[in-house]
This record gives structure tokens, sequence and C-alpha cells, in this order.
């Protein structure tokens, strides 16, 4: 271990590069920031929208508004806003107000006293309200393009499991949204699409790779959506635009039909597909659906959980040189959650250092790298032979590749030699013991929580040279523990803040209540603050 001796030497140097270096970084930013016009999508005026996903169903079989109205209002309310965030790639618009339509008949036709209608809360708990889902999660014959130019123009032949479950569940598809290129990166850009903008300021990102859905979510021109997650893909976009955004523990929710395969045998257990929406009330019901009935049975989705007679702990971040430093407004975001939690409950919330969680960038290194399962050379060209990222890169300052810049940066390097076996065992070695003492301290009624990202939504192009700020969400995929993005209110320049809440396996429901719990004393999401 010569060079961990070295390195360790050496750390308060890094440290100090580190400082400087983000700095620099966030100086330069912004003062461009301040060449750059801000927008900031409209404020919500349609009052159908500020209702959850829940509740509209609940009024839509009773009666009491139509899910005609409320699929329009959406449809509105894309049209209005996506001029702005750019996040809609491909719309069912006009079949999802035929839907509405039948479900409208369906629900006027039906005797109000019978048993089908009676069990429609269980049957169908989200008939005819819309959902939205990312453009790398197949419904038959809408594109799945995971962002990768060569596969434009194909279509599904088929419904992810999550999508089945949905239309089982009574949802309307309205809209896929866009991600990154081969959904790698945290910024939701190709060249199809282009770039999708953040709704609380035009000149940031929305995070990846489920960005798109985090924008229309953040700025109300969705409910409830579908998101994946391996490394933050639902997280950090939820913790960008202010809204919840949930990755499950490991074999909850079904993988199939998600594009592209993700075959490593770990890669299975880093990955989840989850929910992601406005109001935490929507989390249980929407979760239970993508989840299916057994599984929310086993994790008691929806039952009560007593908030008072749990364990609460919190950390404040990963002391690395590669990820910047947590913003003093995310610290104080986290300490006011914690102090909610303190005064609510009349015990105290314990600070805890796991100095192990402090090797997350090579525990998710070691983790997620798979060769064997995955060749991004090929994965970008569909099989059509392999990108030579040299030659793209220059293509790519030219404005001729069909690549992203991130993309094939991220190509350079898989040149990087692998670890050597023995290193790689010891790495895996201390992921497991970490994922064990997290398990002890939390048991089924302990919470974590801890930073989701370093800084709010940064300005586009800046996660390029803070890329390992992912670490935040990237490290409880690799210990495959559930994590929750809550929203926290906004920040003193007007964007989303948030926490994320970590538990123990299937764990789900614990988290889910302490959300609902945050929302009462932070109030969730809130409208993106324009005119
Ligand atoms: C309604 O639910 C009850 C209890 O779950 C069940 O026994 C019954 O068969 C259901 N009826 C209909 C018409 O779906
Ligand atoms: C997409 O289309 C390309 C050719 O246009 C084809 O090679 C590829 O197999 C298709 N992929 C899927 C998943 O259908």
């Amino acid at each position: 271990m010569g060079a961990a001796a070295v390195l360790r030497t050496l750390y308060p140097l890094l440290k100090l590069v580190s400082v400087v270096y983000f700095f620099f970084l966030n100086l330069g930013f912004n003062i461009a920031l301040l060449f750059w016009k801000r927008r900031v999508v409209s404020r919500p005026t349609n009052d159908l929208i500020l209702i959850a996903a829940t509740d509209a169903a609940a009024m839509i079989r009773n009666g009491e508004v139509q899910s005609v109205h409320f699929v329009q209002a959406y449809i509105d309310r894309m049209n209005e806003v996506d001029g702005v965030i750019n996040a809609v790639v491909e719309d069912n618009f006009d079949n999802a107000i035929a839907k509405a339509r039948e479900v409208d008949a369906y629900i006027s036709g039906l005797d109000k006293t019978s048993d089908e209608f009676k069990n429609l809360t269980t049957t169908k708990p989200f008939l005819g309200v819309p959902f939205t889902t990312k453009d790398s999660v197949q419904i038959i014959g809408f594109r799945a393009t995971a962002g990768i130019a060569a596969a434009e123009g194909n279509k599904s032949k088929m419904d992810a499991d999550v999508v089945k479950n949905m239309f089982d569940a009574g949802a309307i598809f309205l809209a896929l949204t866009n991600v990154p290129e081969a959904t790698c990166w945290t910024e939701s850009s190709n060249t199809m699409n282009g770039c999708t903008n953040n709704p609380y300021d035009s000149r940031r990102s929305v995070g990846g790779s489920s960005g798109g859905e985090g924008a229309v979510l953040g700025a109300a021109a969705s409910v409830i959506g579908i998101g994946s997650d391996i490394g933050g893909s639902i997280r950090i976009p939820a913790m960008m635009n202010g809204v919840y955004g949930l990755k499950c523990s490991p074999n909850l929710v079904s993988l199939k039909g998600l594009y592209p395969d993700w075959n490593g045998v770990y890669h299975k257990q880093m990955l989840s597909v989850g929910p992601m929406c406005r109001y935490a009330k929507d989390l249980a019901p929407l979760l239970r659906v993508l989840c299916g009935k057994e599984v929310a049975d086993k994790l008691k989705l929806g039952q009560k959980v007593e908030l008072n007679k749990c364990k609460f702990f919190y950390m404040e971040g990963i002391n690395t040189p590669l990820s910047e430093p947590v913003n003093h407004e995310v610290i104080g975001a986290l300490r006011k959650a914690v102090k909610y939690f303190e005064t609510k409950y009349d015990h105290p919330v314990y600070r805890v250092d796991l100095p192990k969680a402090h090797h997350a960038g090579i525990i998710f290194r070691i983790s997620f790298t798979d060769r064997k399962a995955v060749d991004l050379f090929s994965l970008l060209t569909l099989g059509n032979g392999r990108v030579n990222p040299f030659k793209e890169i220059v293509k790519c300052g030219l404005g001729t590749s069909k690549h992203t810049m991130p993309l094939l940066l991220y190509c350079l390097m898989e040149y990087m030699p692998e670890y050597n076996k023995e290193f790689q065992e010891y790495v895996i070695q201390v992921r497991e013991t970490l994922r064990n003492e997290i398990i002890q301290l939390l048991g089924d009624n302990g919470v974590l929580l801890f930073p989701s990202w370093s800084t709010t939504a940064p300005p586009h192009y800046k996660n390029v040279a803070s890329y390992f700020n992912f670490f935040y969400t990237g490290l409880w995929n690799a210990l495959r523990l559930p994590a929750l993005v809550v929203p926290m209110g906004l920040d003193s320049n007007g964007l989303p803040l948030s926490v994320q809440l970590v538990g123990a396996p299937n764990t789900e429901n614990l988290l889910i209540a302490a959300a609902n719990d945050l929302e009462e004393g932070f109030n969730g999401w809130v409208p993106p603050p324009g005119h």
C-alpha cells in the first residue's frame, strides 16, 4: 500500500488544490451567468395542475372533475413551458385526450353503489391521471432512444413492466422526456433534442439522466413520472428541479423494458426504476403501482409509521478533494431538517461520521465498472462499429458529431487500466463493511439525512468540470440502499434546495413517511417564481 501512504501525505495539498479549483470554477461560472439571459417558466394559473395525483384520481372517480380536464390542463401547461425547458421529446396528446374521454364515459356509466366502483381506489388508483416518463422506458410505438442518435426513428415493440403497471392502474401516458446521450450523464442533452433547461433558471442544468422528468415535474407540466437511477439519475434531477425522487432497494421494481439494458450482475443491484413526483402523498401509491401489490404489501407501503419512535442521524458530506465542498445553503437545508425532527419528536438527531463513506468515489467506480457487460464504444453506434472518441471529440468541437462531449470524455476514461484484482476485492470488502455498519446503525426504524449533492442546480456545462459531485448519490447505489430526495424550499438564487433520506434495505415506507413529514414542515415542491 505504498500508493496509499503517498496519498495520505499529499492529502492536505490535494485538498487545498481542490478548494482553489472549485473557487475559481464557481467564480468563472458566476461571471458567465451575468451575461447569460435567465428565463423562468411562468407561474401555473390553472388550479387543476396544483392537485396531487391521488387527489385528482379521487375527484375523477367522484365525478367532481373530468379526466379530460386534467389531461387538457397538463397539455396546455406543457405547451406553455416547453419553449423554456425543452423537455418533451415525443407527446401522446391526441391519444391521451381520447383515453381521458373513455375514462369519463366509463365513470359516468358506472353504478356508484357497485363493488366495481368501490374497488376502483385499489384496482385503478390513478384512473384518468396523466403521467410522463423518460426516453429510455419503452412504450409500444414510441421512441426509446436513450439519447443515442443512432437509435433515432426506432419504435419500441414492448411496454416496460412499469408502464404496463401504470396502464393497469388507469394512468394515461402523456409524454416522453429528454435524457442525456446513453442516459449516462448528469446533464440532459443530446444531439437529437438539444439540452433541457431548468424551469427555475434556464441557464442551469436539470440533471440526468431522468432530467426531462425532473424538468416537467418542477415546471408543473406533469404530476407523476417514472425515472431510473443507477448513480443518481432519479435523485439528481429531483434535487435540481425541486421534486421528490426515490431510488428503491434492489429487486423491488421490475427493470424489464428499460433501454439500454444494464447487463452487469452488479448493475442490476445498483439500478432502480422508481417514482418521481411533486407531492409527497403520491410517493407510496405510485411506488405501489410500480412494484406491484405483493412487493408493496411486503414493504408495508402506505401503513402509518410512528416517526416519534424512529431514530434520525445526519452526516454533512463526503470528504474528498474530487467533489466540490457542500455549499452552505445546502448544509443549511440539511440542518433545518435535522432541527425539525429534533424539535418535533423531542429527541436528539445524532451527527455521525462514517469514515468509509469518504471513499464513495472508489467504491462507486469498482462497483460500476463492468467492461464485460457494457461496451460504451459500440453502444453509442448500436453495434454498427465502434466510436473513435479522439476523432469524435474533434468533430464535436466543430459541431458535426452525433455524440456529446461528456460521453466522449467518458469513453476516454475507458482507456484507463483496470485496478488489479486484489485492490478490487479490498474495495468491495470496504463497501460491504460500510453497508453493514449503516444497516446496524439504522435498523428498520432509522433514517440518515445526507446532502443530495454539493450544490443546487449548477449552470449548464459546469458538471463536466465538477463530475465527481455525483458521489453524493452514487454512493447509495453502490451500497444497495434506498435513498429519497425531498425538496426543502428555495435558496437565495431561487433554486430548489433538498435533503436526501437514506434507509436500510426495504425501508421505503419509513423514508416516504419522513418525506411526508418534511413536506408538512417545509411545503415540499414550490412553483418556479416566474410571472
Ligand atoms: C371488489 O373487492 C372485493 C374485496 O377485495 C372482492 O371480493 C370483489 O370481488 C371485488 N369486486 C369487483 C366487482 O371487482
Ligand atoms: C434501431 O435501428 C437501427 C437501425 O436504424 C438498428 O440497427 C437497431 O437494431 C435498432 N434498435 C432497436 C433497439 O430496435
